[in-house]
Order: C-alpha cells, then structure tokens, then sequence
C-alpha cells in the first residue's frame, strides 16, 4: 500500500476523438484507455482513487465503467482541469497526505516512470512533483519555464506561448504529485484569464513560485509513454505501442510469435509457454490458451474463450464464448459460438456451430473423443455424446442429445428435377 490518494480527470469531451464515445473509453487493444491508468495505479499501490467525470451522458457511461471500488465526483461544467481537481475539494477536504493527479487521456505511463515520480515527491518534500519530457515537436504541450537558478517558475500552455517560450522542448506531461493542503489552498488563487478561458492546473506552478513553494521534477526520456490521447491518429498511434508491449511480454513468457508484425493479441490474454501462433491471428478480448498448443494462421478468437493445452486452432477457424478441453483439434475453416468442446475432439474441416436463431443463443456441448466429419452443421442448441461420431455433411437439428458413443449422419442430396437446358 502506498501512502498517496490519486484523482483521475476524465470529465474531458474529447471533441478532437469525433466520437461518441467518452474519449476516455477509447479502446486500445481491446480496453478502454481509462482502464490502463487504473491498472496502473492500483499496481503501484494506490486504494483510494477518485476520479472526475462529466455529469452527462457519457459521464454516466464512465462511471458504469469505473464500477464500485471507484468513487466519482462529477463535473458540470467543463471549465478546465483545475476546475476539474476541484471538484474533488469536498471529498479530500480532511486529507492533509500527497496527492497523484492523472489525466484520464494519458493511458502509455508505466509504473517504473509513475513510481519514479512518487519517490522523487516524498523524498525531496516539494510541494508539487511533475513529470516532464523533451520533445523535438512540443507542439500541443505546455511549456516548462525555469528561472536562472533552473527552478520550475511556470507551465506556459501552447496558445499562450511568447515566441520565446514556443521553442522550449521541455513540456509537461500531466502527470503531477502534490501536497494535497497546499494543492488546494492554491486553486482558489487560478483564474481563467487566458486564451481559451479556462482555468488551467498548470498556473499552480506560478502560484506555487509566488509563495516560495518548491516544484520538483522527474524527467522520462521515453517518447511514447507520455503521448496523450487527443484524436484518432494519436489512438492509432497508442495501439501500435501497447500492441508490441503486449506481444513482447507474451514473447518473454515463452510464446512463440512467429510473425508480431501481422499479430494482434488484446491486453487481456493470457497463453501458456511454447504455443505457437502464426501469423494473421487476432485474439480479440479476454481469452486463455494453454501450453503448446497450435494457433492459426488466419484464425479469429474473438472473446471469453478458454482454451486447454496441446489444441490445434487451424487456419480460417473463427471462436466465440466457447471452451475447449486438452488435444482437440480444430484445424480448418470452422466457426464455434458459445460451444463446450470436451478433449480429444477432432473437428472436421467447415464445421459449423449455429448458435444463434435471430432472438436467442444457445449452447452446444461436444463431448470427449467425438469425431465430426467435414461440413456439419451444429443447430444449437444440441449435445453429442462422448467418443460419438458425426458423419460428414450431417445435419445435426436443434434440441438434439446425441447419446455416447452414437454414430449419426445425413443430410442427404434428394432428387429435385431434371436439369432444364
Ligand atoms: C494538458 C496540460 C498540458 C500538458 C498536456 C499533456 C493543462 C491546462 N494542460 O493539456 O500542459 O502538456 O495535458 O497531455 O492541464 N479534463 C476534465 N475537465 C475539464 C478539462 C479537462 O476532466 O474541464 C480532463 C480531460 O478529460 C483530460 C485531461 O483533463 O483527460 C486533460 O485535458 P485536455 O483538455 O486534454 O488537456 P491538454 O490540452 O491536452
Ligand atoms: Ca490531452
């Protein structure tokens, strides 16, 4: 447990997304952005978060998302990100500890780079820590402003930039620590007497200067992990990074990848040593493959699917809600929705599972050691008995409980007419 609170701002409408989708549900890999820097804080060992939403529609679609552990204040009127902090005023008015403030739109901080930051904060005793970085193109960013004895005197945001001060590399990332009493006496003193009318919480560092308050710095030298998210471009941007740092953690563990450039995993699966996955493979959500087993190329696992070791997923195999115990094998142009598959399948070539009739879907469960032929259709839901036998071609209609060990077929070609010339 670490001795700070966090507050997450995240009641931002993001116009530059052109979305309607809060910008801070943003997916990246599979999960909203906000969900990262949650991640994130919880692991460097921070309980108490509290995070400011906006009281609209897409606030409420936040606050779903943040779930219970999470207290939330709303903001109602997006008058900047100091008016944002305080709306927290109320909730932190008895905490006299350190504050991290986050920007729920900045989701590629690590923990080395956050931990940095708060041990610096404690160690030093400033009254503000922040995280800052050199930027060839700053453009975007406030500005770090330093007097003659190279102390942070200001955070200039870019519209309000001298020319002087718009060639200065140095920027505030948005991420900062702060005595939370001296964080708050402060804020009253902010005014929004800039270009974009708002009142900015960067104008704390000049308020700070004024009164002789320190402000201290942790410089990161990594480009990519204080990139905010502000638009489209920067989402793509974002995915790329995280989808190599998913691919090389899986990598690290022991998964063989055989092509990363043509892989797309999302953050949220988990897959055993020496599995092998080839290329064009997207693993979409939350997803677990065991040890060993044979993924792709061309394949579509696509959520909440659980996956035993030793299977063979072929090529042109898609997957959806379904299980799959040890030694099946699954090896082409198959689709499985909301199946449980038992161990020592062996899955024809175009299976079919139809587990949706327009309204509902419904469950099919494959039991140990069934053999299917090629080309059977599965009209869910039905059940096949263990080490039972499908015949190729066969269809298998709704509500049917194939018992163990059963052969079934047909489907049969019948005579229509005669071909007309
Ligand atoms: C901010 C910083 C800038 C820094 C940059 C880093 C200020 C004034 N500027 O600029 O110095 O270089 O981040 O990415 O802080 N938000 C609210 N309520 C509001 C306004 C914003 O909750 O009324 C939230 C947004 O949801 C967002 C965050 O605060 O998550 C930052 O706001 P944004 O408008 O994106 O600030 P930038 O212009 O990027
Ligand atoms: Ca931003």
């Amino acid at each position: 447990m670490r001795n700070f609170k966090c507050l997450i701002l995240a009641a931002g409408k993001g116009t530059r997304m052109e979305s309607f989708v809060p910008k801070v549900l943003q997916p990246i890999c599979g999960k909203p952005m906000l969900g990262y820097i949650i991640k994130l804080v919880k692991k460097i060992g921070i309980r108490d978060i509290i995070a400011v939403i906006s009281n609209k529609s897409q606030g409420q679609q936040v606050k779903k998302f943040l779930g219970k552990d999470i207290k939330v204040v709303e903001q109602k009127q997006l008058l900047g990100t100091a008016h944002a902090v305080n709306q927290a005023r109320r909730l932190l008015k008895d905490y006299e500890g350190n504050l991290l403030v986050l920007y729920g739109d900045t989701p590629l901080l690590t923990e080395v780079t956050v931990d940095k930051l708060l041990e610096h904060h404690v160690a030093s005793g400033a009254a503000c820590t922040l995280l800052t970085t050199i930027m060839k193109n700053p453009t975007g960013y406030g500005r770090i402003v330093k007097d003659g004895l190279g102390r942070i005197k200001a955070i200039i945001e870019e519209k309000d930039t001298s020319i002087y001060e718009r060639v200065i590399e140095d920027v505030n990332v948005g991420i900062y620590c702060f005595k939370s009493k001296d964080l708050f006496l402060a804020l009253k003193k902010i005014r929004s007497n800039n270009t974009k009318k708002e009142f900015y919480l960067t104008d704390i560092i000049k308020i700070f200067y004024a009164k002789g308050l320190k402000t201290e710095s942790v410089t990161t030298e990594s480009s990519e992990e204080i990139l905010g998210m502000n638009s489209k471009n920067d989402l793509a941007k974002a995915h790329d990074i995280v989808r190599w740092r998913i691919l090389s953690r899986l990598m690290e563990s022991g998964v063989t990848i055989m092509d990363p450039s043509a892989t797309f995993i999302d953050e949220e699966a988990v897959i055993g040593k020496d599995t092998i996955i080839y290329p064009h493979v997207m693993i979409e959500g939350k997803n677990y493959i065991g040890k060993n087993c044979k993924v792709g190329p061309f394949c579509r696992i696509r959520g909440n699917c659980h996956i035993e070791d030793n299977v063979l997923i072929g090529n042109f195999v898609e997957l959806v809600r379904t299980s799959i115990k040890s030694d099946t094998k699954i090896k082409h142009q198959c689709y499985l929705g909301d199946a449980e598959v038992g161990s020592g399948v062996n899955m024809g070539a175009a299976t079919i599972i139809d587990n949706y009739d327009g309204k509902k879907k419904y469950k099919t469960i494959i039991e140990d050691k069934v053999l299917i032929g090629a080309g059977v259709i599965l009209i869910a839901p039905v059940k096949i008995g263990k080490a039972s036998v499908c015949g190729a071609g066969a269809i298998i209609s709704k509500d049917t409980n194939v018992k163990p060990n059963s052969k079934v077929a047909g489907a049969s070609a019948h005579f229509l007419h005669k071909k007309r010339k």
